[in-house]
């Protein structure tokens, strides 16, 4: 039974060149039911996700996002060179069979308000770490079912301008862009820091 979710866990790769396969509906129906078992803030749910499979589209927001990066060439070019090339991953989804766009629910929780209201203005709204936790059950669902995937908040440099494209009610907040297809690519997994150094327990 362990072995199972450690396979999982270990399994799933951020998978960036998919084939040009098409991911079946009753599969994107499975992730968002997974989705709905994650912990979420005062059991709010508070989240949206629309599956885009319309290429047109998928070519569309990929072009904004360009757009949105290139428009930023003069600005950065001097100071930070390499974020164009890093800005290529904002982007990769153009060849997705999927795009998935994630929104949380506006407004914001009524404890959230209370701790705004209370002087504790840095917290992160709990609708944000849960809509987190709803993706993270999707990603294993879908390495569960062959399928491969990639979280992107790299796009969200052109939040408005996506907004404006998929006319987003006011009442939702733009979380994570995913896609979901069959994996093209089989890459090494990218170096992790050694866990051992990154915890510690407190017991007496
Ligand atoms: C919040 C978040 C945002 C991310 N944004 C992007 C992104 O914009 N573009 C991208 O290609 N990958 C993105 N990633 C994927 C990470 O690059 C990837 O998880 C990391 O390199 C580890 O690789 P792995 O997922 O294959 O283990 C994001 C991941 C997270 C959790």
């Amino acid at each position: 039974m362990g072995k199972n979710i450690d396979d999982l866990i270990q399994k799933r790769r951020s998978i960036r060149v998919y084939k040009d396969i098409e991911v079946d509906d009753d599969i994107l129906e499975s992730l968002v039911s997974a989705a709905s078992f994650a912990p979420s803030n005062s059991n709010r749910q508070g989240y949206y996700f629309t599956f885009i499979k319309n290429k047109a589209m998928i070519l569309d927001l990929a072009n904004l996002v360009e757009a949105m990066v290139d428009s930023k060439k003069e600005v950065l070019q001097k100071r930070h060179p390499y974020f164009f090339e890093y800005a290529k991953n904002f982007v990769h989804f153009r060849g997705a069979p999927v795009l998935m766009i994630s929104y949380y629910t506006k407004p914001p929780s009524f404890s959230m308000q209370i701790f705004k209201e209370y002087g504790c203005q840095s917290i992160v709204s709990g609708d944000v770490f849960s809509i987190g936790l709803a993706i993270q059950n999707m990603l294993l669902k879908a390495t569960d079912l062959g399928l491969g995937s990639c979280v992107m908040s790299g796009p969200l440099i052109a939040e408005d301008d996506i907004k404006l494209y998929l006319k987003t009610p006011s009442r939702y907040g733009l979380g994570p862009m995913v896609c979901f297809g069959y994996a093209n690519e089989d890459l090494k997994r990218p170096r992790r820091k050694n866990f051992k150094k990154r915890f510690e327990i407190i017991d007496e």
